[in-house]
């Protein structure tokens, strides 16, 4: 179906929509132009009584000819490729906004269909977002091949990215068409960060290096050994890579094996298992390869590029740069127990009895971050699943001690529970065997709040609540324990532009709620109010010392720059000013986004005036 359709649309599409755009400098690959030339190619737009400045999308004056998007595929090697939604091929009929296009295959509608929910074909794929949200699901795989498939917000274009002059070529043509350019390495943003309506992409994900050193000579006073990753590598590859060498060494990553570690991580932070051990993944940061707004080639660590540097440690995906590589440090590997614990309608159907449980295991959250322990647990309407308690370099006898208070409460409350424990030579043997994986193609919105110690203490009862506010919206938590400022010294926290406050916390929760993919706008206004002032409301109110981070968030998170970074937001915005004056990039609520605006529902990116 691809190669079909690609052609159609490079030689027919393209060309009914292509107005002959003129000053396109599709030579400047390697010597950019300024970024702060004013190119006079915006849009204006009236929306909502508001003035707007807009990008270029398809359909307007300023949107490239085919023969500028012919050169320009041919500077990127020919990897420009007009986008389908990836269920496409269950319908007749896609109608996208260069045309109608016949897709329909019943074989590859099969394989869709079957692996929509497999996080890694989503990720392989060229534009999907593993959270279906901000697509706008409006081609779903289905059986039913004379319903309607329409783009929604997937991109329009993508090139997949080989060479650093294919990222560069990809950067100086979006600037310099005033085009929308999204960064997409795996997909895994819940905010749609990684889709965005009308825009061109650049995919990282081919960039697939991995190198492993015993010692760094560069920036900074650190010398021990190192990873150097390239922007398309995933989590579980690095980790098997460093696994495989004598003895063991590890990483900071998530806890989801699946995403990447060089692309939205460290520009988010990073958090997983290691965290209250190290810090963030961004924490552990060395040095990053990027090509910044003006199409350079650059090198960020603490001595080049410094306040770059600061920035991509945390302080906002796809706003300074697009990395091509990053440098991490790596740790020894370790012995590690882990304990699962599940109390569902199995147990007890009680939701009393269930609260009071879960009343029980949460007043733990404070005592298990200090004792260096990281907790990943869901609570969903009528369960709690803890799975799992994680103590690195703990042995069983050392972690069942610790939590020996938690299941001696829990016996005396009289509800039963499933649990086992378990001990591992190494914490990756451990994370292989107890994290699970999960799952893509969800329709939900997502939220959250990082809960401070200091709140975890005092008011506990208002926190319970507030999860009880959550449950009952129909929503679902997930909570990640661990305190970034645990292990890490003082001294090295504010390396990193993440908010100071994550250095005092002990539970990350992240709120979802789910939305079917055919509401309508009116409903998924609803929902989104839900979300925002009714779930995160609760746990803001609750836990008014705590703070909420950028790579699970909700985009529409109130205050979002207090919010997001605290006391670091002006520094963050400066460096945006310097690094990206004219909104190259773009990605919901990251630094000096301020003016920008989805507007007309979520589609045409705009500037106001
Ligand atoms: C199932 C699941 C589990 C998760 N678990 C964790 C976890 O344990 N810990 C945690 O901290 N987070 C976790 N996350 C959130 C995750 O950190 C973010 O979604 C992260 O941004 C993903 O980065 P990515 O590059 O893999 O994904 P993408 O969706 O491709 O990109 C995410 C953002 O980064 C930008 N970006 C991507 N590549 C580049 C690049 N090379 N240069 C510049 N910008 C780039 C994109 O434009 C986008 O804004 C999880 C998400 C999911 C869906
Ligand atoms: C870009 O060039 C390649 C190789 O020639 C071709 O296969 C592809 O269809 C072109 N893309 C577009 C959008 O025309
Ligand atoms: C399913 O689709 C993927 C990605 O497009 C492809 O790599 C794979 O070969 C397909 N499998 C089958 C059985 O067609
Ligand atoms: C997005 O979905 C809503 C329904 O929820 C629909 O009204 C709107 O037209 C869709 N927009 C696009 C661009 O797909
Ligand atoms: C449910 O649990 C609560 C708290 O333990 C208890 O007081 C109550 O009697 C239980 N209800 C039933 C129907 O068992
Ligand atoms: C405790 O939580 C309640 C309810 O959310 C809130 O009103 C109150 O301000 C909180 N107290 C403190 C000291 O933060």
């Amino acid at each position: 179906m691809k190669a079909t359709v690609v052609n159609i649309v490079g030689g027919a599409l393209l060309l009914a929509h292509g107005i002959a755009a003129s000053g396109v400098d599709t030579t400047s690959f390697g010597s950019p132009s300024p970024p702060s030339k004013p190119h006079g190619k915006w849009v204006s737009k009236k929306w909502q009584g508001t003035n707007y400045a807009c990008k270029c999308f398809p359909g307007d004056s300023c949107w490239p000819s085919t023969r500028d998007w012919q050169t320009f595929n041919n500077t990127v090697g020919g990897t420009l490729h007009v986008n389908t939604p990836p269920a496409a091929a269950c319908y007749n009929t896609f109608t996208g906004p260069l045309g109608n296009i016949n897709a329909y295959n019943a074989a590859q509608c099969a394989n869709i269909t079957t692996n929509f929910p497999d996080e890694q074909f989503q990720i392989d794929l060229p534009t999907a977002g593993l959270w279906s949200y901000f697509t706008n699901d409006t081609c779903r795989p289905t059986t039913n091949p004379s319903g309607s498939c329409t783009l929604g917000y997937y991109p329009v274009l993508y090139i997949t990215a080989k060479t650093v002059g294919h990222i560069q070529a990809g950067i100086n043509f979006a600037r310099d068409n005033n085009l929308r350019l999204v960064v997409r390495n795996t997909g895994h943003d819940f905010l749609g960060r990684s889709v965005g309506w009308g825009a061109l992409v650049i995919n990282t994900h081919s960039f697939q290096d991995i190198s492993l050193s015993n010692t760094w000579e560069g920036a900074g006073a650190y010398s021990g050994p190192t990873i150097t990753v390239g922007a398309g590598v995933q989590a579980i590859n690095a980790l098997k890579r460093l696994h495989s060498v004598n003895p063991p060494r590890i990483m900071v990553t998530g806890e989801c094996a699946t995403v990447g570690i060089a692309g939205g991580l460290p520009q988010g932070g990073g958090h997983g298992p290691w965290t209250n051990r190290e810090g963030f993944l961004a924490d552990t940061a060395l040095e990053f390869k990027v090509v910044t707004a003006d199409g350079e080639l650059r090198t960020a660590n603490e001595k080049t590029n410094s306040d770059l540097f600061w920035a991509l440690r945390g302080g906002g995906p796809a706003s300074f740069a697009v990395i091509v590589s990053a440098t991490y440090k790596t740790f020894d590997d370790l012995a590690s127990t882990g304990i699962n614990l599940e109390i569902n309608p199995s147990h007890t159907t009680n939701s009393t009895l269930l609260w009071e449980a879960i009343t029980i295991f949460h007043g733990y959250s404070t005592h298990f971050v200090d004792n260096g322990l990281y907790v990943y647990y869901e609570v969903l309407g009528p369960l709690l699943r803890v799975h799992p308690i994680v103590g690195i370099g703990k042995t069983t006898a050392q972690l069942q001690a610790i939590v020996k208070p938690l299941f001696d409460d829990l016996n005396a409350l009289g509800v039963r529970y499933d649990t086992n424990t378990k001990t591992y030579t190494t914490f990756y043997d451990l994370y292989l065997d107890l994290f699970e994986p999960e799952t893509a193609g969800q329709s939900a919105l997502t939220g959250g709040w990082t809960i401070a110690k200091q709140d975890a203490l005092s008011n506990h009862t208002a926190i319970i609540e507030a999860f009880k506010t959550i449950i009952a919206s129909g929503g679902i938590m997930v909570g990640h324990m661990w305190n970034a400022g645990h292990g890490l010294p003082q001294k090295e926290w504010s390396k990193s532009a993440i908010n100071p406050r994550f250095r005092n916390v002990v539970d990350k929760l992240i709120t979802v709620l789910p939305v079917s993919g055919s509401a309508s706008l009116a409903e998924k206004a609803a929902s989104q109010k839900t979300l925002t002032y009714v779930m995160d409301e609760a746990l803001r109110t609750a836990s008014p010392n705590g703070a909420a981070y950028v790579n699970e968030a909700d985009p529409f998170q109130p205050n979002w720059q207090t919010a997001f970074w605290g006391t670091n937001y002006p520094a963050l915005l400066k460096a945006r000013q310097k690094w990206d004056p004219n909104g190259v990039f773009y990605a919901v609520s990251t630094p000096g986004t301020e003016a920008w605006e989805q507007i007309e529902y979520g589609t045409r990116l705009c500037k106001k005036l």
